[in-house]
C-alpha cells in the first residue's frame, strides 16, 4: 500500500483529503503543521509527499526541498490556490512531479498522484538494481561480465576491509594492479598511500634501500638519507609487483618487516615501526619458485595468507566485448560516436587467444580505432598478429570449407578439431555472430560453444 504525507494548514481540506485517499485505499498521514511535517519527513518512509504551498510558518517549498534532498528522494505533488501559478512553477524548479490547484477536481488529484506513484516507483525500482549492481558487482573501472570476474569483484570487496595480506596472481596483463588498487581503495586505508614497487625492476642492494629506506654513506652512491616505502606508505598500502623476482637475501629481511612490523634503513641501527598493509602479486605461481629454490617457503605462507587468482582473458569470453567497449568509449573523444565493429572483427576479437590478457587487448583497440574507416573497425584494422592470428577472415574459412582434398597427413583428432573449427566459424557468421542462435543450430550448450571457441 502506497504511504502519502499530506500536509495542508487548512483543517477542512485536510479531513476532506485524508478521507478520499483513505477511501482510495492509500496508506494516509494527515499533518497540519509544517514543523510536525519535517520531523516525519526527516524520520519515515514514504512514496509521496503531498503538500499545500502557502502555509505558516514552515511553507510547501521548503517542505519539498527536505523531500527532494532525502538519499531517496521523495516524489512531490504540491497544491496550490487559484491564481498563484507562478509558485507553482517554482515548485516545479524545485523538482515537484506536478500541482494541483485549489478548488481540485477529485479525478484530476487521483490521476496525478496514481502517476506520481507510478513515477516514484519506477524510480525505485532503478535505484535498487543500481545498489545491488553497485554492490555485488561493480567496481569501478573493472569490467566483470563474466562470472569469473564477478567472483573475484566480490572477493575484492570482501577482503579490502581486513588488514590481510594478499598474494594477487595473474599472468601479465591481467589486472593485477588494478585489482591491487581497488582492494586499496576499498579498505580502510583509502585515504593513505598506494605505493607500488617493482621488484623485478631494481637490482638488490637498490630494491632493499627502496623498500626500506638508507642512511647517507651506507654505500657508494648514498648521498643523502633516503626514506622507504614501507616507511612512506605509513597508514597507506604497499603493493609488491613481480614479488617471485625479489633476491634471496631481501625475502629474509622482507619476512622480519612482515612479521616485526619495523624496518631498519640500510646503513642504520635503528628500527622504525611501520603500519603499511602489503599486497604482493605475481605473474610466475611461487609454489613452482620454491620448488626450484628461489623463493623462501615461509615468505610465501606469510604473503599469501589470501590468494587471488585472476583467470586469463582467454578463460572468460564474455569480458572481451565488454571490455572493447571501455577502451573505445576511453578512448574516444567526449560527444563522438564510437565506431562500430564488424562481425568479422567481433569474432576474432572473441575467438582469437590473448596470450597478453587485458593490456593486449587494450592496445589491440587503440590499433583498431587509429586505423579504422567510416567509423567501422574491420579485421585488417587489428594489429597483424591478431589480424592473422589463424588466417582466417569468415570468408577464407568459408572458402576452406569446400576445399575438401589434398589435406596434409595429420593425427585424425587435429583433423576433426581443426573441421569443427571452421564449421563451428562458418554457422556463427551465418547467425550473425548470435551465439544462442549458433547453439541451438549446433544443438550444443552455450558454454559447450564458448569452450570450443577459445580451445
Ligand atoms: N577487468 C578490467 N576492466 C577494465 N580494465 C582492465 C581490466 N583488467 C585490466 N584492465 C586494464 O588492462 C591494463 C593492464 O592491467 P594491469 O596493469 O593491472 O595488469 P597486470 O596484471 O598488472 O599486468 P602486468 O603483469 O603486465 O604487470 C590496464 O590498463 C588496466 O587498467
Ligand atoms: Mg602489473
Amino acid at each position: 500500500m502506497s504511504r502519502i504525507l499530506l500536509v495542508d494548514d487548512e483543517p477542512s481540506i485536510l479531513s476532506v483529503l485524508s478521507t478520499l485517499l483513505k477511501t482510495e485505499g492509500y496508506d494516509v498521514e494527515p499533518v497540519n503543521d509544517g514543523e510536525k511535517a519535517k520531523e516525519l519527513l526527516a524520520s519515515d518512509d514514504f512514496d509521496l509527499l503531498l503538500s499545500d504551498i502557502r502555509m505558516a510558518p514552515v511553507n510547501g517549498l521548503e517542505l519539498l526541498k527536505i523531500a527532494r534532498g532525502k538519499k531517496h528522494p521523495l516524489t512531490t505533488i504540491m497544491l496550490t490556490a487559484y491564481g498563484s501559478v507562478e509558485t507553482a512553477i517554482d515548485a516545479l524548479k524545485l523538482g515537484a512531479f506536478d500541482f494541483v490547484t485549489k478548488p481540485f477536481k477529485v479525478d484530476e488529484l487521483l490521476i496525478t498522484i496514481q502517476r506520481a506513484l507510478e513515477f516514484s516507483n519506477a524510480l525505485s525500482e532503478n535505484a535498487s538494481l543500481k545498489e545491488q549492481l553497485d554492490s555485488r558487482y561493480h567496481i569501478e573501472n573493472i569490467i566483470a561480465e563474466s562470472a569469473e570476474m564477478q567472483d573475484t569483484c566480490e572477493m575484492i570487496k570482501k577482503v579490502a576491509p581486513s588488514e590481510t595480506t594478499i598474494l594477487i596472481y595473474g599472468e601479465s596483463g591481467t589486472g593485477k594492479e588494478l585489482v591491487a588498487k581497488a582492494i586499496h581503495s576499498y579498505s580502510k586505508r583509502s585515504k593513505g598511500n598506494f605505493l607500488a614497487v617493482n621488484c623485478a625492476a631494481l637490482p638488490e642492494a637498490l630494491l632493499e634501500s627502496e623498500m626500506f629506506g638508507h642512511v647517507k654513506g651506507s654505500f657508494t652512491g648514498a648521498s643523502s638519507n633516503k626514506t622507504g616505502l614501507f616507511e612512506a606508505a605509513n597508514s597507506g598500502t604497499i603493493f609488491l609487483d613481480e614479488v617471485g623476482s625479489i633476491p634471496l637475501a631481501v625475502q629474509g629481511k622482507l619476512l622480519r618487516v612482515l612479521q616485526e612490523k619495523e624496518i631498519r634503513a640500510v646503513g642504520s641501527n635503528k628500527t622504525i615501526k611501520v603500519d603499511a598493509r602489503v599486497l604482493a602479486a605475481t605473474n610466475v605461481p611461487l609454489e613452482q619458485l620454491i620448488q626450484e629454490g628461489t623463493f623462501r617457503e615461509d615468505l610465501y605462507y606469510r604473503l599469501s595468507v589470501i590468494p587471488i587468482n585472476i583467470k586469463p582473458l582467454r578463460e572468460r569470453p564474455d569480458d572481451i566485448l565488454p571490455l572493447v567497449m571501455h577502451f573505445i568509449q576511453q578512448d574516444i573523444p567526449q560527444n563522438s560516436e564510437p565506431p562500430s565493429l564488424s562481425p568479422e572483427a567481433k569474432l576474432l576479437l572473441e575467438t582469437y587467444s590473448w596470450p597478453g590478457n587485458i593490456r593486449e587487448l587494450e592496445n589491440a583497440v587503440k590499433h583498431a580505432i587509429t586505423f579504422a574507416d567510416n567509423n567501422q573497425i574491420e579485421v585488417n584494422n587489428l594489429p597483424a598478429r591478431i589480424a592473422t592470428s589463424q588466417g582466417n577472415t569468415i570468408q577464407s574459412t568459408v572458402n576452406n570449407i569446400s576445399q575438401t582434398e589434398n589435406y596434409a597427413p595429420q593425427p585424425l583428432k587435429d583433423f576433426l578439431k581443426n573441421q569443427e573449427r571452421i564449421y563451428l566459424k562458418q554457422i556463427l557468421a551465418q547467425n550473425d555472430d548470435n551465439k544462442e542462435k549458433t547453439a541451438a543450430t549446433l544443438q550444443v550448450s552455450l558454454a559447450t560453444l564458448y569452450r570450443k571457441l577459445t580451445e
